[in-house]
């Protein structure tokens, strides 16, 4: 099993459906540590419950944004920590944290890359009236949210659709696609290809 460090800063309902495909050994892996950046959110909990070692690394507290990333580099090689997935990270990595796990850091992003960059999405998605928006599971490079495209889902976008409800249907594919994603990434780096 890979050891996975997973860096999330919400509700982790993907940080959840990565547990569950690992305990019920749909993804050979173990979650070594989550690293999370906002006091309070629930995904810390939702760890907690899992009996996963939570570690909060406010972004408040470290400046400039590479103090931030040398403190979860740390954390996560404390940790033996072999494969990087953000599930939900919603802060800009820098090279400090993308070299230190080159081609072992992958992230989700609720849309079709490389349209809808960015923090809003699935809003930017809706306002642009397209028909079709999705997931994306891509390797993270010094571009945000332009890494190699590990594995997508195409999502419908319905006519009443609000942020919410289409947020809702792109994630029920998330929760799918990341743990194959990550098997399928840890996988091709194993056998060299
Ligand atoms: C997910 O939909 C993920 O794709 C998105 O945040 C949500 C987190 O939900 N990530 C980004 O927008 C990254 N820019 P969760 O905390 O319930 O897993």
């Amino acid at each position: 099993p890979v050891r996975l460090g997973i860096m999330a800063s919400g509700t982790g309902s993907n940080f959840v459906a990565l547990c569950d495909a690992v305990s019920d050994r749909t993804l050979s892996a173990e979650i070594a540590v989550l690293i999370y950046n906002n006091p309070g959110a629930l995904v810390a909990e939702r760890a907690k419950e899992r009996n996963v070692p939570a570690v909060l690394l406010d972004h408040r507290q470290y400046k400039p944004r590479e103090e931030l990333d040398r403190a979860i580099v740390a954390e996560l090689q404390r940790r033996n920590v072999e494969w990087v997935v953000m599930a939900g990270w919603m802060r800009i990595v820098t090279p400090l944290l993308i070299e230190a796990f080159r081609d072992r850091a992958l992230n989700i992003h609720p849309s079709l890359l490389p349209s809808f960059k960015g923090a809003h999405a699935v809003e930017n998605a809706l306002d642009a009236g397209v028909k079709i928006t999705g997931c994306t599971v891509h390797y993270v490079r010094e571009q945000v949210d332009s890494g190699p495209i590990v594995m997508q889902a195409a999502v419908p976008v319905l006519p009443d659709d609000t942020r919410d409800t289409l947020h809702a249907r792109i994630q029920a594919q998330e929760y799918r696609i990341l743990p194959q994603a990550i098997a399928l990434a840890v996988h091709r780096s194993r056998s060299g290809s």
